[in-house]
Protein backbone atom coordinates (compact mmCIF):
# COMPACT_ATOMS: atom_id res chain seq x y z
CA UNK A 1 0.00 0.00 0.00
CA UNK A 2 1.60 3.91 -0.95
CA UNK A 3 1.27 5.74 2.16
CA UNK A 4 -0.66 8.95 0.99
CA UNK A 5 1.87 11.82 0.72
CA UNK A 6 2.00 14.49 3.85
CA UNK A 7 -0.26 17.41 3.53
CA UNK A 8 2.05 20.94 3.11
CA UNK A 9 0.25 23.77 4.95
CA UNK A 10 1.28 27.26 5.11
CA UNK A 11 1.04 30.18 7.40
CA UNK A 12 1.58 33.41 5.80
CA UNK A 13 0.93 37.07 6.88
CA UNK A 14 2.98 40.59 7.99
CA UNK A 15 5.17 41.17 10.66
CA UNK A 16 3.14 40.51 14.05
CA UNK A 17 0.07 39.23 12.59
CA UNK A 18 0.26 36.24 15.18
CA UNK A 19 2.00 33.39 12.86
CA UNK A 20 4.09 31.87 15.85
CA UNK A 21 1.29 32.01 18.21
CA UNK A 22 -1.02 30.43 15.97
CA UNK A 23 1.84 27.88 14.52
CA UNK A 24 1.71 26.55 18.08
CA UNK A 25 -2.12 26.41 18.36
CA UNK A 26 -2.66 24.93 15.45
CA UNK A 27 -0.11 22.30 16.01
CA UNK A 28 -1.49 21.25 19.30
CA UNK A 29 -4.72 20.75 17.57
CA UNK A 30 -3.48 18.52 14.74
CA UNK A 31 -1.03 16.93 17.08
CA UNK A 32 -4.33 15.89 19.95
CA UNK A 33 -5.88 14.76 16.61
CA UNK A 34 -3.39 12.07 16.03
CA UNK A 35 -1.16 13.37 12.81
CA UNK A 36 2.45 13.74 12.40
CA UNK A 37 3.32 16.75 12.26
CA UNK A 38 6.68 18.79 11.30
CA UNK A 39 6.69 22.67 12.06
CA UNK A 40 9.12 23.97 10.21
CA UNK A 41 9.72 27.97 9.22
CA UNK A 42 10.95 30.07 6.22
CA UNK A 43 13.90 31.39 5.58
CA UNK A 44 15.52 28.51 7.51
CA UNK A 45 14.70 24.73 8.58
CA UNK A 46 17.83 23.68 8.30
CA UNK A 47 21.26 24.36 9.99
CA UNK A 48 22.68 26.29 6.27
CA UNK A 49 19.46 27.72 5.83
CA UNK A 50 19.08 29.22 8.90
CA UNK A 51 22.56 30.58 8.60
CA UNK A 52 21.11 32.53 5.43
CA UNK A 53 18.30 33.54 7.45
CA UNK A 54 20.62 35.27 10.00
CA UNK A 55 22.43 36.90 6.84
CA UNK A 56 18.85 38.22 5.18
CA UNK A 57 17.90 39.41 8.70
CA UNK A 58 21.05 41.59 9.88
CA UNK A 59 21.03 45.06 10.04
CA UNK A 60 23.62 46.38 7.80
CA UNK A 61 25.47 49.25 6.57
CA UNK A 62 25.90 48.31 3.12
CA UNK A 63 22.90 47.86 0.77
CA UNK A 64 21.54 44.95 -0.26
CA UNK A 65 20.56 44.65 -3.80
CA UNK A 66 16.95 43.01 -4.16
CA UNK A 67 18.05 40.53 -6.41
CA UNK A 68 20.57 39.63 -3.80
CA UNK A 69 18.02 39.05 -1.13
CA UNK A 70 15.72 37.16 -3.97
CA UNK A 71 18.27 34.41 -4.50
CA UNK A 72 19.07 34.25 -1.18
CA UNK A 73 15.55 33.42 0.06
CA UNK A 74 15.39 30.81 -2.65
CA UNK A 75 18.70 29.08 -1.93
CA UNK A 76 17.88 28.95 1.57
CA UNK A 77 14.51 27.31 0.41
CA UNK A 78 16.29 25.02 -1.96
CA UNK A 79 17.73 23.78 0.96
CA UNK A 80 14.89 23.68 2.77
CA UNK A 81 12.77 21.94 0.41
CA UNK A 82 15.30 19.63 -0.27
CA UNK A 83 16.42 18.00 2.84
CA UNK A 84 13.38 18.51 5.04
CA UNK A 85 10.30 19.15 3.54
CA UNK A 86 9.75 17.12 0.87
CA UNK A 87 11.46 14.01 2.59
CA UNK A 88 8.59 14.35 4.99
CA UNK A 89 5.77 14.72 3.36
CA UNK A 90 6.97 11.19 1.13
CA UNK A 91 6.83 9.47 4.08
CA UNK A 92 3.72 10.85 4.63
CA UNK A 93 4.21 13.39 7.51
CA UNK A 94 2.55 16.56 7.36
CA UNK A 95 4.45 19.93 7.03
CA UNK A 96 3.59 23.17 8.45
CA UNK A 97 5.78 26.11 7.73
CA UNK A 98 5.84 29.38 8.83
CA UNK A 99 6.16 31.59 5.80
CA UNK A 100 7.04 29.76 2.08
CA UNK A 101 7.08 31.28 -1.46
CA UNK A 102 3.96 32.94 -1.47
CA UNK A 103 6.21 35.25 1.19
CA UNK A 104 8.18 35.72 -1.37
CA UNK A 105 5.88 37.29 -3.61
CA UNK A 106 4.49 39.27 -1.09
CA UNK A 107 7.77 40.89 0.09
CA UNK A 108 10.42 40.53 -2.89
CA UNK A 109 7.96 41.39 -5.25
CA UNK A 110 5.03 43.48 -4.07
CA UNK A 111 7.24 44.82 -1.35
CA UNK A 112 10.18 45.69 -2.96
CA UNK A 113 9.20 45.50 -6.63
CA UNK A 114 10.92 42.71 -8.17
CA UNK A 115 8.84 41.53 -11.25
CA UNK A 116 7.08 38.72 -10.12
CA UNK A 117 7.75 36.63 -13.20
CA UNK A 118 11.60 36.69 -11.98
CA UNK A 119 9.97 35.21 -8.51
CA UNK A 120 7.85 32.27 -10.83
CA UNK A 121 10.94 31.42 -12.48
CA UNK A 122 12.84 30.88 -9.63
CA UNK A 123 9.94 29.28 -7.81
CA UNK A 124 9.44 26.81 -10.99
CA UNK A 125 13.38 25.82 -10.50
CA UNK A 126 13.65 24.83 -7.03
CA UNK A 127 9.92 23.45 -6.19
CA UNK A 128 9.25 22.15 -10.04
CA UNK A 129 5.22 21.41 -9.18
CA UNK A 130 5.38 21.49 -5.46
CA UNK A 131 2.57 23.99 -4.08
CA UNK A 132 1.27 23.94 -0.64
CA UNK A 133 -1.49 22.32 -0.34
CA UNK A 134 -3.31 24.40 1.85
CA UNK A 135 -2.32 28.08 2.72
CA UNK A 136 -3.40 30.17 6.27
CA UNK A 137 -3.22 33.91 5.37
CA UNK A 138 -3.35 35.64 8.96
CA UNK A 139 -4.55 38.98 8.13
CA UNK A 140 -4.62 42.24 10.05
CA UNK A 141 -4.18 45.81 9.61
CA UNK A 142 -0.31 46.54 9.31
CA UNK A 143 -0.73 49.01 12.48
CA UNK A 144 -1.98 46.16 14.55
CA UNK A 145 0.89 43.91 13.46
CA UNK A 146 3.41 46.57 13.87
CA UNK A 147 2.60 47.07 17.51
CA UNK A 148 2.54 43.55 18.58
CA UNK A 149 5.98 42.81 16.74
CA UNK A 150 7.70 45.89 18.06
CA UNK A 151 6.36 44.96 21.54
CA UNK A 152 8.61 41.94 21.21
CA UNK A 153 12.07 44.77 21.03
CA UNK A 154 14.63 44.73 18.71
CA UNK A 155 13.44 45.09 14.90
CA UNK A 156 14.83 43.02 12.51
CA UNK A 157 16.15 44.68 8.83
CA UNK A 158 12.95 44.01 7.64
CA UNK A 159 10.91 45.10 10.19
CA UNK A 160 12.36 48.67 9.74
CA UNK A 161 10.65 48.73 6.70
CA UNK A 162 8.11 52.05 5.63
CA UNK A 163 4.10 51.46 6.76
CA UNK A 164 3.77 51.67 2.71
CA UNK A 165 6.32 48.71 2.44
CA UNK A 166 3.93 46.31 4.34
CA UNK A 167 0.79 48.01 3.27
CA UNK A 168 1.73 46.34 -0.25
CA UNK A 169 2.84 43.16 1.17
CA UNK A 170 -0.67 43.26 2.91
CA UNK A 171 -2.01 43.84 -0.61
CA UNK A 172 0.06 41.04 -2.21
CA UNK A 173 -1.00 38.49 0.35
CA UNK A 174 -5.16 39.14 -0.14
CA UNK A 175 -4.60 39.48 -3.95
CA UNK A 176 -2.89 35.76 -4.15
CA UNK A 177 -5.78 34.74 -1.80
CA UNK A 178 -8.00 35.83 -4.46
CA UNK A 179 -5.89 34.20 -7.22
CA UNK A 180 -5.38 30.80 -5.52
CA UNK A 181 -8.91 30.47 -3.51
CA UNK A 182 -8.54 26.85 -3.45
CA UNK A 183 -6.04 26.82 -1.35
CA UNK A 184 -6.35 29.45 0.93
CA UNK A 185 -8.37 30.66 3.99
CA UNK A 186 -7.91 33.85 5.34
CA UNK A 187 -8.33 34.53 8.97
CA UNK A 188 -9.08 37.97 10.49
CA UNK A 189 -6.13 38.09 12.80
CA UNK A 190 -6.94 41.68 14.01
CA UNK A 191 -9.43 40.45 16.48
CA UNK A 192 -8.87 39.27 19.95
CA UNK A 193 -6.50 35.88 20.52
CA UNK A 194 -9.16 34.27 21.26
CA UNK A 195 -11.36 35.01 18.47
CA UNK A 196 -8.79 34.91 16.16
CA UNK A 197 -7.99 30.92 17.25
CA UNK A 198 -11.92 29.47 17.19
CA UNK A 199 -11.42 30.72 12.95
CA UNK A 200 -7.95 28.63 13.78
CA UNK A 201 -10.38 26.15 15.20
CA UNK A 202 -12.82 25.76 11.90
CA UNK A 203 -9.70 25.30 9.69
CA UNK A 204 -8.17 22.79 11.52
CA UNK A 205 -11.46 20.85 11.16
CA UNK A 206 -11.66 21.22 7.52
CA UNK A 207 -7.89 19.60 7.27
CA UNK A 208 -9.10 16.96 9.43
CA UNK A 209 -11.89 15.96 7.72
CA UNK A 210 -9.61 15.97 4.68
CA UNK A 211 -7.16 13.80 6.52
CA UNK A 212 -10.11 11.54 7.30
CA UNK A 213 -11.04 11.09 4.05
CA UNK A 214 -7.56 10.54 2.24
CA UNK A 215 -7.04 7.34 4.99
CA UNK A 216 -10.02 6.06 3.80
CA UNK A 217 -8.79 6.04 0.57
CA UNK A 218 -6.08 4.14 1.17
CA UNK A 219 -7.98 1.30 3.18
CA UNK A 220 -10.42 0.99 0.21
CA UNK A 221 -6.93 0.05 -1.97
CA UNK A 222 -6.54 3.51 -3.04
CA UNK A 223 -2.86 5.06 -4.23
CA UNK A 224 -2.70 7.96 -1.54
CA UNK A 225 -0.42 9.62 -3.99
CA UNK A 226 -0.77 13.56 -4.48
CA UNK A 227 -1.75 16.17 -1.72
CA UNK A 228 -4.17 18.79 -1.98
CA UNK A 229 -7.86 19.41 -0.99
CA UNK A 230 -9.86 19.50 -3.93
N1 LIG B 1 -4.78 38.02 18.30
C1 LIG B 1 -3.83 38.57 19.06
N2 LIG B 1 -4.14 39.60 19.88
C2 LIG B 1 -3.19 40.21 20.62
N3 LIG B 1 -1.88 39.87 20.64
C3 LIG B 1 -1.51 38.87 19.83
C4 LIG B 1 -2.45 38.16 19.00
N4 LIG B 1 -1.78 37.22 18.31
C5 LIG B 1 -0.49 37.31 18.69
N5 LIG B 1 -0.31 38.29 19.61
C6 LIG B 1 0.95 38.74 20.22
O1 LIG B 1 1.60 39.53 19.24
C7 LIG B 1 3.00 39.31 19.26
C8 LIG B 1 3.44 38.82 17.87
O2 LIG B 1 2.89 37.52 17.65
P1 LIG B 1 3.71 36.41 16.86
O3 LIG B 1 5.13 36.38 17.30
O4 LIG B 1 2.92 35.16 16.92
O5 LIG B 1 3.62 37.03 15.38
P2 LIG B 1 4.38 36.57 14.07
O6 LIG B 1 3.41 36.76 12.96
O7 LIG B 1 4.95 35.23 14.26
O8 LIG B 1 5.53 37.65 13.99
P3 LIG B 1 6.81 37.64 13.00
O9 LIG B 1 6.32 38.12 11.68
O10 LIG B 1 7.75 38.62 13.60
O11 LIG B 1 7.34 36.24 13.00
C9 LIG B 1 3.25 38.27 20.34
O12 LIG B 1 3.64 38.97 21.50
C10 LIG B 1 1.90 37.61 20.54
O13 LIG B 1 1.72 37.14 21.86
MG1 LIG C 1 6.93 34.50 14.04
Amino acid sequence: MTVARGLFITVEGGEGVGKSTNIEHITRVLTDAGVALLVTREPGGTPLAEAIRDVLLKVRDEPVSDITELLLMFAARAQHLHTVILPALQQGTWVLCDRFTDATYAYQSGGRGVNPALVRQLEQLVQGDLRPDYTVLLDAPVEIGMARARGRGELDRFEREQIAFFERVRDTYLQLARESSGRYRVVDAGLELERVQAQIDTVCEELLSCWAGRREHEHDGGQGGEGGLS
